[in-house]
């Protein structure tokens, strides 16, 4: 098997206070391959978002770190390495709010780019992430606003997959959808990891979803109950 994208070692997390804290996820191993798909599934509550905010080094754990393609990437003594963080992209819930606002897709995406010093052609990189999220390159000339929601979320899969990102992490990205909707979504999630060659980190309420990953993982109660 390939070397692993993404390396989780014994995070942990503790809400609340010093005094009091309050476990939300007990020390939880995750490897990703390149190229691989896993389901994170578990009740609402059983620390799937956190473990999530974690991996995307937006949450400091409590105990434990993260490699990205073999390098520190977060939960060390210092924040998180900013040149690692584009190489672990989220896409949330509602992704339509977490765009920035007022701003047409297209410029966030090619911003983000800029910002990383991508070079070549940055218009051949957005209309190939817009072929990966399969949204129409037309729609990414709209504000978030100006979006559906299954649009809104094929622009933010575009957005993550612009940057050539080692991990994509999805938390709950089709609930907000309707089935219909939500249906195509979930195939083109599942396609990433064979388009891009990437890693996909799928959270979901959705058994038949969860099942078509390569991998599950299930959290209860913060602690790992079952991965194959
Ligand atoms: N910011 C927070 N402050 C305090 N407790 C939190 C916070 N975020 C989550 N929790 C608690 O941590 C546990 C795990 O939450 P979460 O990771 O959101 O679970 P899931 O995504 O599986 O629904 C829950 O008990 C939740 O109430
Ligand atoms: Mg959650």
């Amino acid at each position: 098997m390939s070397d692993p994208v993404l390396q989780a070692c014994g995070i942990g997390v503790a809400y609340g206070t010093r005094r009091q804290p309050v476990t939300a996820l007990h020390p939880t191993d995750l490897t990703l391959h390149a190229g691989e798909s896993m389901a994170v599934v578990g009740r609402s509550g059983a620390g799937k978002s956190t473990l999530a905010e974690v991996l995307l080094g937006l949450r400091r754990p409590g105990s434990g770190y993260v490699m990205v393609r073999g390098e520190r990437f977060c939960g060390f003594d210092r924040g998180p390495r900013a040149h690692l963080r584009h190489r672990v992209q989220g896409i949330p819930q509602d992704a339509g709010a977490s765009l920035p606002p007022g701003v047409p897709v297209r410029l966030s995406i090619e911003r983000a780019l800029r910002r990383l010093g991508v070079g070549g052609d940055r218009r051949v990189h957005l209309a190939e992430a817009a072929r990966i999220a399969h949204i129409d390159p037309g729609l990414l000339e709209r504000t978030p606003r100006q979006l559906s929601g299954g649009q809104a979320q094929r622009a933010a899969i575009a957005r993550a997959v612009a940057v050539a990102p080692d991990v994509v992490i999805a938390d709950e990205p089709t609930s907000a959808l309707d089935a219909r909707t939500a249906a195509g979504l979930a195939d083109a999630l599942l396609a990433l990891p064979a388009r891009t060659g990437g890693a996909l980190l799928l959270i979901t309420h959705d058994d038949a979803l969860a099942e078509r990953c390569d991998r599950i993982l299930t959290l209860r109660e913060g602690k790992v109950e079952q991965s194959r």
